[in-house]
């Protein structure tokens, strides 16, 4: 781990590593000291985690930690609107890696419901996350390289609902011209709602992706990611690798 560039924000802290292998393994011990004191504290954990491509490594090694996982539940920051079988899933990332070894006792929730559309499950899917015993312990969000996290899209047709802190239902469906197929996400205040915020991100573009949204200056001060960094409600741990 080594100090960086990045000009903290009160409420945000960068940790930079090596390789995604550091990083991988510091980000997973950190999460699983979570969850383990939220199985001593209360008998039960709550993670919610982004897909994409770089939580995998993650994943892998979050799997194999020593815990009380049939008492963990877990869910997605956000789906595309795809049947868990598809390779675009986010459940199934989550099935296939996290899912795995130690870890293939935790219960799943899925925000995908098997409607045609992610407005027609949007009840089913309000009514699982409702349903969980929030806070969580720890929320694991990414960042694309347009800004997004979670299926907060720039040009998204529910951007502003998902954004709005006073807004109380927990997802939201998204449809956005980089998003690919519709989707369905956590809203920013459901994502807050955690005793720990994690942003995984890697590469020297999303470093400077990152800085600019901290700074929002230009373009910058609309990438969804912002918000994010810019509220108070909860601090944010940036875990960075080249
Ligand atoms: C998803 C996400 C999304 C993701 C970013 C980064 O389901 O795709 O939750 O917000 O975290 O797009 O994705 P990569 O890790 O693949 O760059």
């Amino acid at each position: 781990m080594s100090d960086l560039a990045i000009p903290d924000l009160p409420d945000v802290s960068t940790h930079n590593f090596a390789d995604a292998e550091a990083q991988a393994v510091t980000l997973a011990k950190h999460i699983a000291e979570r969850l383990r004191t939220g199985l001593e504290a209360r008998g039960h954990a709550l993670l919610a985690v982004s897909g994409g491509n770089t939580p995998k490594l993650l994943f892998a090694h979050l799997a194999q930690a020593a815990l009380d996982w049939a008492h963990v539940r877990i869910t997605l920051v956000d789906e595309r609107w795809v049947p868990a079988h598809d390779p675009r899933a986010n459940a199934r990332l989550v099935q296939s890696t996290l899912l795995q070894h130690a870890a293939s006792a935790a219960s799943f929730v899925p925000l995908y419901t098997g409607a045609a559309t992610p407005e027609a499950g949007l009840a089913e899917a309000t009514a699982r996350i409702n349903a969980l015993p929030l806070p969580f312990d720890a929320v694991v969000l990414g960042m694309g390289d347009d800004g997004h996290t979670a299926s907060f899209f720039p040009g998204g047709d529910h951007l502003d609902l998902a954004l709005n802190l006073y807004n109380r239902a927990p997802v939201v469906a998204m449809r956005a011209p980089a998003a690919g197929e519709p989707r369905i996400t956590l809203t920013l205040a459901t994502l807050l709602e955690t005793r720990a915020l994690y942003l995984l991100i890697s590469g020297a573009h999303k470093r400077e992706v990152l800085a600019d949204a901290q700074l929002g200056l230009g373009a910058a001060q609309h990438y969804p990611v912002r918000a994010v960094l810019t509220q108070k409600r909860v601090s944010v741990a940036v875990y960075w690798c080249p």
